[in-house]
């Protein structure tokens, strides 16, 4: 196959849908899906096809997205399941574990998160192959999430706890930042510089933090003057239990994302026994 001219659908182009439409629109041939209304305007410009249907788009295609919400993810693979072409199937749907994927699609499968950075090509995404993913296959994956920014592979039972870190990461570091804004509003910088100032440092420290290797609290230290200014933030931080909140966030979060994915395990199982009441294969 020729990976310059690789047709990828994207069934769901919300807001995941759309960043990653957006993400490959330069590399691939990309049409997208809604379910309603049109994919927006930005998508078209970019380059991004807009199919009729779910089963025209991934007839089309040679490799599928999904990225519709899970409680959506059954019937639109029940739609598209009898489709001849795809050959490959990647769901970004939170909790769908590959097994009850391949169930339904008859085509290898790879499950990933990612965020919404991907839309600038700064996303970071982290998969897992379902069974009988060929090297290829893989490598074609591969060439998509680099699209998109960094990637990992993981085992996949990883993958709930980091739908709540990489998936849903953004919304805490922009919490940061906001609450970073915000202070220096209240003594008086201007709004611009104080966004510049917010958003260039989490880069930076970010940047460092990979590039270094060292751990954050090495680096963390490496910023405290004894009786200096940092110190004195730091000291409020720790006043206000900061690192605690975190924790917690990330832990609720996990468990919120392990038990959808129970939920989603247990309506599969639910319909096994309905669909085949003896237990018979
Ligand atoms: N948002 C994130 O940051 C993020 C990050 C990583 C992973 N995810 C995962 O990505 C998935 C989508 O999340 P989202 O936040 O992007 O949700 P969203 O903005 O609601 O997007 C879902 C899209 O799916 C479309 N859709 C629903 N049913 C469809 C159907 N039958 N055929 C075609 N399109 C259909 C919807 O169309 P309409 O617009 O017409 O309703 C909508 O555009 C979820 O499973 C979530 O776990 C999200």
């Amino acid at each position: 196959m020729d990976r310059r001219r690789l047709k990828v659908a994207i069934l769901g182009a919300g807001t995941i849908g759309g960043a990653v439409a957006m993400a490959l629109s330069p590399h691939f041939d990309v049409c997208a899906t809604r379910r309603r209304g049109s994919i927006a305007p930005g998508l078209i410009e970019a380059g991004v096809e807009e199919a009729p249907s779910n089963r025209e788009a991934a007839g089309w295609a040679d490799l599928v997205i999904l990225s519709v919400k899970p409680k959506q993810v059954m019937p639109v693979l029940e739609e598209i399941s009898s489709v001849e072409g795809p050959r490959l199937l990647i769901s970004l749907a939170a909790a769908m574990p590959t097994w009850i994927l391949e169930r339904i699609c008859h085509i290898p499968v790879i499950r990933a998160m990612t965020n919404t950075a991907c839309r600038i090509r700064r996303g970071y995404t982290v998969y897992a192959n379902g069974r009988g993913v060929s090297q290829a296959e893989e490598d074609l994956a591969r060439d998509v999430f680099r699209s998109m920014g960094s990637f990992d592979r993981v085992d996949e039972q990883h993958l709930d706890v980091l739908t709540a870190m990489a998936g849903s990461g953004p919304a805490y570091i922009y919490t940061v930042l906001e609450a970073m804004i915000l202070g220096a509003l209240k003594v008086g910088l201007p709004r611009d510089i104080a966004l510049k100032a917010a958003a260039h440092t989490a880069i930076g420290a970010s940047c460092l933090l990979l590039d270094s290797g060292d751990h954050p609290a090495e680096l963390r230290d490496q910023v405290i003057t004894p009786g200096g200014v940092t110190i004195e933030g730091l000291y409020e931080l720790e006043e206000g239990r900061v690192r605690t909140a975190f924790m917690r966030a990330v832990f609720a979060a996990s468990a919120k994302a392990v038990e959808l994915a129970e939920t989603v395990r247990g309506q599969a199982e639910v319909r096994d026994s309905v669909e085949n009441p003896r237990g018979v294969n």
